[in-house]
This record gives structure tokens, sequence and C-alpha cells, in this order.
């Protein structure tokens, strides 16, 4: 999605922002561009990508400039649609991330005062409503400018003859860093982390004026103080460290992933959250609420929960929730999200709490949005993640269900103690998933040719098929469904033939007599079957075409090494079609619009 930078110094700004901007390119974007306040307002701006605005971007001279990319909303990806949007006397700059819902009744009044729009963006109304309160204060005319409009947005706005820029936040992330007699703003983190780990995250209904050595917050016209924090992650973390792409980067990473996130909450003093909501024995169920791969985290913690703790759970889409006539007023919710930013997911959680549910999130980025709307928040250690495709924070995701569940669980003491070194184990088991990779690349070569595949599993490794097919048709554009494999005969089985393959992962649980049967009924309409099985399984290579094995671990740790086998089969299978990995064409990592 859209991403913001900003730089007010001593340095040029130009070469900054750039950088900065080059270090968004992973939440997805189609144009970009820059402004430079330099005696006048200099706009650099285009469709396509950082390293071509580079290539053709004169000197602009100047220490104080605005950046962005686009994710186009309103307008296709274009010259005139990319940000910086200027006013009509080209003296005011601005950068938005988010969308603005009124701009188009607000648009055609500002027409009607004689104000000329050139763009088919929300964003350009905001430096003509700026233009239209400015008379001196650059701060007052955007906070009375902000207070016409609806709906989303992060913005910095730069002005001619202004040693200052002007930044707002309402419901989309903007930080900004700090540095000696320099200061950063920017949506996220990865974008100054080459400059300085020192932030102030800033809360909805801020507008705060950045000088190079100042920094000024007010929240409805009151100046307020906001914390300072330090980024505990460095600028390597986000680099490649010599892999092909930031996803098989990112998949190897998980054995570390699941021991930071694990060692975390055995080192605990205190219980990880307070679950109260889980303690209570006169609970009738609780919520799990997330989008995308966390929705699929989301279901899998129904079953772990479940399991362990014994209450019903509901794991539903936040983005549908919202439509839901009912919220299950009183209860707990946890949130899933890895970016903490994903609109539907805020809205989901500000619904709960405004019913009365106690909300707790679980998220990768401390200070993120969802960690400010929630009553507690589990931070999962999964460190940046940068490619398009979420693998790492996934598997952190599990490992924050699994010790939730297991810290307050109703289990005995002996299955407890067994569970307990089972997921100590985990790093091992998924090293060796890891070191498999040479026969998951040759069933990748054989997937590659297809242009269509089912993902089918039972209980708790159907969230592990949707996962395995979500993955696979991001990356390689294949056309994959994930589904429970007994519902492939209520409708699905009308699609198979020996052009679509069937990907069966088969756990050692309570499912594993159904899923061979389901795996023989595929055979039969002659659809060629890759199994995901149990090293030792010699049942299962009788039956499919292909199989994949994975290490033995109890069958409610079977998401973890299932998972890993199909993130690396997806990866492959892409990297054969020759598919731009990392950047997925239309997705964005962080989603910030609902
Ligand atoms: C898929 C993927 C997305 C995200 C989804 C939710 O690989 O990354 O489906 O999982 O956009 O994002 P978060 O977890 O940031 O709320």
């Amino acid at each position: 999605m859209c991403g913001i930078v900003g730089y007010i110094g001593e340095r040029q700004a130009q070469p900054i922002l750039l950088t900065s901007l080059g270090k968004l390119e992973y939440r997805g974007y189609d144009s970009c561009g820059i402004a430079v306040a330099a005696g006048n307002i200099k706009v650099h701006k285009d469709a396509g990508r950082v390293g071509e605005l580079t290539k053709v971007i004169p000197q602009l001279g100047g220490t104080v400039g605005i950046g962005h990319t686009r994710w186009a909303t309103h307008g296709e990806p274009s010259q005139v649609n990319a940000h910086p949007h200027l006013d009509c006397s080209g003296r005011i700059a601005v950068v938005h991330n988010g969308i603005i819902n009124n701009f188009l009744l607000l648009k055609q009044q500002l027409i009607a005062e004689g104000h000329n729009f050139v763009s088919e963006t929300d964003t350009e109304i905001i430096p003509h409503l700026i233009e239209k309160y400015y008379d001196g204060d650059l701060g007052k005319a955007v906070e009375t400018a902000l207070c016409d409009v609806e709906g989303s947005y992060a913005i910095i706005v730069l002005a001619a003859g202004e040693s200052k820029l002007v930044v707002a936040r309402k419901d989309s992330p903007l930080i900004i860093g700090l540095g000696d007699r320099e200061n950063f703003i920017a949506s996220d983190v990865p974008a100054i982390l080459d400059y300085t780990n020192r932030v102030i995250y800033l809360e909805d209904g801020d507008v705060g004026v950045i000088t190079l050595d100042s920094i000024k917050i007010r929240q409805e016209g009151v100046e307020v103080a906001r914390e300072e924090h330090k980024i505990l992650w460095s600028a390597e973390e986000a680099q490649k460290g010599g892999y092909e792409h930031f996803m098989l980067k990112e998949i190897h990473e998980q054995p570390k992933v699941i021991r930071n996130t694990i060692g975390e909450y055995v080192s605990a003093a205190e219980p990880v959250a307070d679950l109260a909501i889980m303690a209570d024995t006169n609970l009738e169920g609780m919520l799990i609420l997330a989008c995308g791969t966390s929705y699929h985290a989301a279901l899998v913690g129904k079953y772990i929960v479940e399991d362990l703790v014994g209450i019903l759970v509901r794991a539903e889409l936040a983005s549908e929730f919202n439509y839901y006539p009912q919220t299950l007023a009183g209860t707990g919710a946890i949130v899933i999200t890895q970016s903490g930013e994903t609109a539907d997911t805020l809205k989901a959680m500000k619904r709960l709490k405004g019913v009365g549910c106690r909300v707790i999130a679980i998220t990768n980025v401390v200070g993120s949005s969802a960690s400010r709307i929630a009553d507690h928040t589990v931070y999962t250690r999964a460190g940046p993640e940068i490619s398009v495709a979420a693998t790492k924070s996934f598997m952190a995701q599990l490992m924050a269900l699994y010790w939730l569940a297991l810290s307050y669980s109703r289990i005995d003491t002996r299955r407890l103690d067994s569970l307990t070194m089972g997921l100590r184990q985990l790093p091992s088991k998924v090293q060796q998933v890891l070191d498999n990779g040479d026969r998951i690349k040759e069933c990748a070569k054989y997937l590659s040719r297809y242009e269509n595949a089912f993902f089918t599993g039972r209980g708790i490794s159907f969230p592990v098929a949707l996962e395995g097919a979500l993955k696979l048709k991001e990356i390689s554009y294949i056309h994959a469904e994930g589904y429970a494999a007994g519902e492939l005969k209520h409708g699905p089985f009308a699609l198979l033939d020996k052009n679509t393959p069937v990907i069966a992962i088969v756990a050692q649980d309570n499912t594993y007599e159904a899923m061979l049967t389901n795996i023989k009924e595929v055979k039969a309409r002659g659809s060629p079957v890759v199994a995901l099985a149990e090293e030792g399984n010699e049942t299962i290579r009788e039956l499919a075409d292909s199989v994949i094995t994975v290490p033995p671990v109890d069958a409610i740790f079977s998401p973890v090494v299932n998972t890993v086998a199909l993130q690396l089969l997806a990866y492959y299978t892409a990297k054969q079609r020759g598919c731009p990995i990392d950047f997925p064409r239309n997705l964005a990592k962080s989603v910030t619009v609902e």
C-alpha cells in the first residue's frame, strides 16, 4: 500500500527521500514521487518504480522534502495521479496515505470557489483545502482543513518558504524518526532505519509541526507529549542477507523466530496476557479475528484453544465480521495482525471495544494501531517481514497461540509436559523441513506446469490447506483453492481431471483414515495427488503420485511443519515460473484500506 516519507534537516533531502522510498517498496506500489522545497516547490513523480525515478530525476537541492509510493485507489497509476499533489499556487505539496470519503463533495465545493484540479485522486483536495485556510500559519491551516475531511489519512505537508513540515494522522500509521538536527517522517519503520532507531508514534487526531530541531504535536488544538521509543531491530534485518528473495530468507528464519517468540514467553515472569477471558469458566466462547494469512492462523488457533482450553472459539474474517448483525458482546476476543494496520481488522477491533469486549492483539509491530486499540498486546518476535507473502509472521502467530493456549490449558499434566517439550523441539523440526528443500523443489517443478490446483486437509490441517493455496496463488499466479477435504465431493469434483493436481495434507490424527479415503476418491477422478505426510508413512506412497515428507510431531503442531513445506513449495513453484516473488502483482504488504 502507499508509503510516505519526509525529511527536514541540514542534509540534502533528495537522496534521503529516495533511499527511504526504496525501503518502502515491499509494501507494494505502482507510482512514486518526491517534492523538495528549494525556494519554490519542485516535484518529480511518475508511474513506475523508485529506481526508474531515481535515474531520471535532476538534482533538486533543498534540505526539506516529502515523498510517496502510491498504490492506486482513485485513478489509474499515472504521472498526474502520483503524489505529491499541489494546490493551485504550486506552493503547498501533500503526500497522503488513506482514503478521503467525502472528497467528491469537497472537490465540488472547492471547484465552485475557483480551485482547479488536475488528478482523479481523493488526495488532491487536501492541498487545496490547506491553501484555502492558509494565512501564514501552516499548522493551523492543516488543522482547519482536516476538520472538513472525513476518512483516513496520514499526511505530510510541505510549503514553499516554510522551514517546517506539518504531519497528521487518523486511522493510518505515521512515525517521526528523531535525529540530531534532523527529523524523519515515515509511514513505516524500515524507511528510516538507515538514519535512526529513535521514533515517536503519532496517535489518531495528532497534528505535528516538525522543524529540524523541534517537534510540536497537538491534539484537538492542545499541545500533547508523545513518548520516544527505540526500535529493537536493525537495518540489516530488513536486508536479504545473501538470499535471492526476502521470502526465502524469511522462510529460513523460522527456527529462530519460533525460538524468539517462545523464548519471550517462557522467560516472562507474568503470563503473556491477562486472559481472564480464558480462565472464566462461565465463558460461552471467544472470538479470534483476522484477515488473509493471519486469518488462517486464527483458524488454527480455534483448534488449539478448543482442544487445550476447552472453550468454544469462533474464528472469523475481520472483513466480514464487520457486517455481522451479532458480535458476541461481553466475551473476549483475540485479533491477529502482523502489521497491526489492516483496516478491516482495526475496524473490527473498534466495533468489539464499542460493545464492551476485551480485545487482545497479537501483532508483530510495536506501537502499531492494533496495539493502541487493544486492551492487551502480545507481540510476536518475527522481526521485519519484507516479502509481501507472509511466512515467518504466520509462524510467530502460531507460537503466540500455542503459548497462550498452553498457559491457560485445562489438560492433564502429562499432556501439558509432553506438549511443552514438543513446542521446544519445533525449531529443529522446522529445520528438518528446510533441509528437505531439494525434494520440495522437485515437486515444485512438477506443480509449476499446471494452472489450477486444490489444497485439501481436514481438522487442523484445513486452515493449512487454505494457507498453502493462498501462498501458491499469490506468488506463482496458479489458481489454487484450499478446500476442506470432505467438501470436494459436494461440488468441486466437477473440476477434477488430469490437469488439476490436488495437494493433500495428511496429518497423523483423527482425520487420517478419512483423508486416505478422500485421496482415493480424488485419484479415481484422474487428478494427480501430491501428499504431505509424516516420514515413514508407506501407505501414502502407494496412494499418491508424489509425497513430501515432514518430521513427526504431535498432531497439534502439524500445522507448523506442514506450513513450512507448503511455503517452500509455493516459493520454488513461483521461482520456476519466473514470478516476481517478493512483490506479487496488485498486492500490498499492509492493507490500510477496507
Ligand atoms: C498473505 C498475506 C496477507 C496478510 C493480510 C493480513 O501472504 O500476507 O494475506 O496476511 O493482508 O495482514 P496483517 O496480518 O498485517 O493484518
